[in-house]
């Protein structure tokens, strides 16, 4: 490949369209003048990346990747300028006139550049040997007939097929000036011990992978005839540009049917898909019959939130495939599952039946994952104890993984009524599950740490001590020092624990702080409370404060522009009270152009008064909605501008879940219940935080020289109290939600 002249250059920068160029990879949502979506650089479950239409750029305000459409691309598909140039000109229909390679210029082709070349070619001459050779028509042409496909999905999935011959991909490779050894880094090709070289796909059909630009990655060979010996599948290697765990089959096919209906169907093999593409159901991949992973299912999140898995009728493969749910469900999708008939696959349900009888197929009987579950794993438990309630701690273990504070309740609604057990106690059951994933995941990046730590320690350790350090150390001497920095592991090993429980309050806070959650009597009087004086007096109430200390700082500056909010308030009012009177003018202005009657005067001026209100109300509702919002994240404080930022953007534009009986409201509609309830949490993880460590004690003093009884004593009671206190939490915890007639969110009273 040649360069690309200026002048192209120009013409394909000024074409690329940075809301259009990202759309292909990252399914964005309209905020304000910017679109939001996924960052497709690291993995996020809610939207920090943000594209501006006018600036032309993309930016990722958690990971900081992005730029202009041509850096996008290439970090996003390891491009280099050329490359990534070359790939927006396609997209734009803009020609470039090539050049023909100098030898060198090939020899400096990327690495990557030359085996997407490769498997460019094989792509194209497995598909002119499926549709233009004897052998190609007869056998593989034939077979994929005989499985029903049309032409047309043929064509749409670029199936191909590799003739029976020892090196025939080999011979037309070399002729066209192909290298042997990109030939075998793509795997098209193999070496024999003797040294020679031969084709991997040999008499099989061919089905390419595509990776989600629409390269192909790499190939599938599916065997023609049971009596061979071998896998009924040969696929490529492992390679720089192919990655097994990171691509999903049919993705590139799928993607605008994935975007469009916002929910994706996963099934396990090429086949599957392909048949599924045919009876018109397009948003469907396919895990490529290994069980899921965590980079399959982040590109998948990229597009959409809701997941159906289709599984076949087998229980063993059910079963294994559970975990695979709970990945989905921690990654933040909701999930759903379908069963197919006894002895039906993807591929062959579609193929026998019409395209609508599928459509109201998966309709009628995708059910959401708890249904799933329970019904799998309450198979045959019939009345015993034991396995009932190991059946609902499995299920517990999921709901906790939800990241969604309103999926994860309305799970545990269902979940209550399913179970017959009581909301109080599942509630209680999803918080100590909570916490004990964060704890396992905290550990993890403390190991990770250490073992960063150790890979570095050489130059790092000495000598890098200011003297302060050294100072401190000599003069409290070596116990103290232990003591300092055990009680210090134990601070920070706290906070790290209730992080998350944090930042969920905090986050309510932050987005909704000004907006009244119920009216309070108080001497006849009736007083508004919002949500930052909720918390305010909850936290109070408890003695708890926030112990990350950003988190703490962020709310005490929330709490401070309580007094401004007021002084703005009046100014916001007055404006209000404008936008009111202007649309009564204009209102009255069409009102007698338009009238027919005095009657009709009456009935639309009725109805204009109204619509004033609303109008004014809905004004007043959005300045006090966004007000701490507004402030914090244009603050001049980095810490607080950052975290107000990343908290606020999270995207809480929840999906419908269809559960039987939470009807699903918006988070702020809820906010009666989830603030109480993110409250409920928080303590509840201070209280397992303060049991622990009393347990720890405890042991510590059991075991040892010589156990101080009294202190024993001591302790025990303190826990003795501490447990008491977490049961008559759980029950109290029905009392805390505030109760839904009250709860309705309003703006203060105009
Ligand atoms: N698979 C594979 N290698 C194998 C077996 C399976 O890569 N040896 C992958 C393929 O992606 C395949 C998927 O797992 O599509 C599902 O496997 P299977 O159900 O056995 O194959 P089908 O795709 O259903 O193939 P067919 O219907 O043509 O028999
Ligand atoms: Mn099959």
């Amino acid at each position: 490949m040649g360069r690309i002249d200026q002048e192209t250059v120009q013409r394909i920068l000024d074409a690329a369209d940075i809301v259009d160029v990202v759309s292909d990879f990252v399914s964005l949502k309209r905020r304000g003048a910017n679109y939001i979506g996924l960052c497709p650089f690291h993995n996020e479950r809610t939207p920090s990346f943000s594209v501006s239409k006018s600036k032309g750029i993309c930016k990722c305000f958690s990971c900081g990747k992005g730029g202009s459409a041509v850096n996008f691309i290439m970090q996003l598909e390891q491009m280099s300028y050329q490359e990534a140039l070359r790939y927006l000109a396609k997209k734009y229909n803009i020609e470039i006139k090539e050049r023909e390679l100098t030898d060198k210029e090939r020899e400096t082709a990327s690495e990557r550049e030359a085996l997407f070349a490769v498997n460019e070619f094989a792509l194209n001459h497995f598909e002119h040997n499926l549709l233009e050779t004897t052998e190609g028509v007869n056998v593989g042409l034939a077979y994929f007939r005989e499985r029903g496909l049309s032409d047309a999905m043929i064509k749409k999935f670029r199936l191909g097929y590799s003739l029976d011959k020892r090196d025939d991909l080999l011979q037309e490779a070399l002729k066209k000036g192909y290298r042997e050894e990109n030939l075998l880094t793509t795997g098209l090709i193999g070496r024999s011990e003797k040294g020679e070289f031969y084709d991997r796909f040999r008499g099989r059909v061919i089905y390419p992978v595509f990776s989600i630009s629409g390269k192909v990655v790499a190939f599938g060979g599916r065997i023609l005839r049971k009596d061979k010996p071998g896998g009924k599948y040969v696929n490529s290697p492992e390679s720089v540009i192919y990655s097994k765990s990171r691509e999903l089959y049919g993705l590139y096919q799928a993607k605008p049917a994935i975007v469009k209906k916002n929910k994706c169907i996963m099934v396990e093999g090429y086949m599957d898909v392909i048949s599924m593409h045919q009876s018109g159901i397009e948003n469907v991949v396919a895990s490529s019959g290994t069980s899921l992973t965590e980079g399959q299912i982040r590109l998948l999140h990229r597009f959409t939130d809701n997941v159906t898995v289709i599984y076949d009728s087998d229980a063993a493969g059910i079963k294994a495939s559970l975990r695979g749910i709970d990945m989905l469900l921690a990654e933040g999708l909701n999930v759903k599952v379908l069963q197919l008939p006894e002895g039906d696959d993807p591929d062959s349900f579609a193929q026998n039946h019409s395209s609508s009888e599928v459509e109201a197929y998966l309709e009628k009987n995708e059910v959401d994952f708890v249904k799933f579950k329970m019904n799998i794993l309450l198979d045959g438990v019939g009345d015993d104890p034991i396995k009932w309630s190991r059946v609902t701690s499995d299920i517990v273990r999921s709901i906790a993984v939800i990241p969604d504070d309103i999926s994860r309740n309305a799970y545990i609604k269902e979940c209550c009524y399913a179970l017959g057990v009581d909301e109080k106690i599942l509630l209680n059951e999803v918080g100590k599950s909570r916490v004990a994933i964060r704890e396992q995941e905290f550990k993890r990046q403390q190991q990770d740490k250490t073992r960063a730590a150790h890979a570095t320690v050489p130059e790092a350790v000495s000598g890098s001590e200011t003297p302060e350090v050294q100072q401190e150390k000599s003069t409290d001497g070596q116990d103290a020092e232990y003591i300092v920095s055990a009680d210090l592991r134990k601070n920070t090993d706290r906070s790290a624990i209730l992080e998350p429980f944090e930042k969920q309050v905090l986050r309510y806070v932050l987005k909704y702080g000004m907006l009244t959650l119920f009216d309070e009597e108080e001497d006849g009087i009736s007083q508004p409370v919002n949500v930052m004086d909720f918390v305010e007096s909850e936290m109070a109430a408890d003695e708890i404060r926030f112990t990350v200390p950003a988190y703490g700082r962020l709310f005490s500056m929330a709490l401070a522009l309580r007094d401004r909010f007021m002084q703005d308030y009046s100014s916001a009012r007055d404006r209000a009270m404008q936008k009111r009177s202007e649309a009564w003018t204009s209102g009255e202005e069409k009102i007698r152009s338009e009238a027919t009657g005095m009657d009709d005067i009456i009935q639309r001026e009725k109805h204009l008064t109204e619509e004033c209100e609303e109008i004014m109300n809905q004004y007043m509702h959005d300045f006090a909605q966004n007000y701490v919002e507004r402030i914090l994240s244009s603050s001049d404080d980095d810490e607080a501008r950052t975290i107000t930022a990343e908290l606020v953007m999270e995207k809480h534009q929840l999906s419908k879940i269809h559960t039987k009986f939470a009807h699903v409201e918006s988070e702020q509609e809820q906010l009666g219940q989830l603030l109480p309830r993110a409250l409920f949490e928080l303590k509840n993880a201070i209280l397992l935080c303060d049991i622990n460590d009393l347990q720890d004690e405890l042991k510590k003093e059991y075991s040892s020289q010589s156990p101080d009884g009294e202190r024993i004593m001591d302790i025990m009671n303190g826990l003795g109290r501490m447990l008491q206190l977490r049961a008559e939490f759980a029950k109290r915890m029905g009392e805390r939600v505030v109760t839904p007639g009250v709860s309705k969110v309003r703006s203060r009273r105009i």
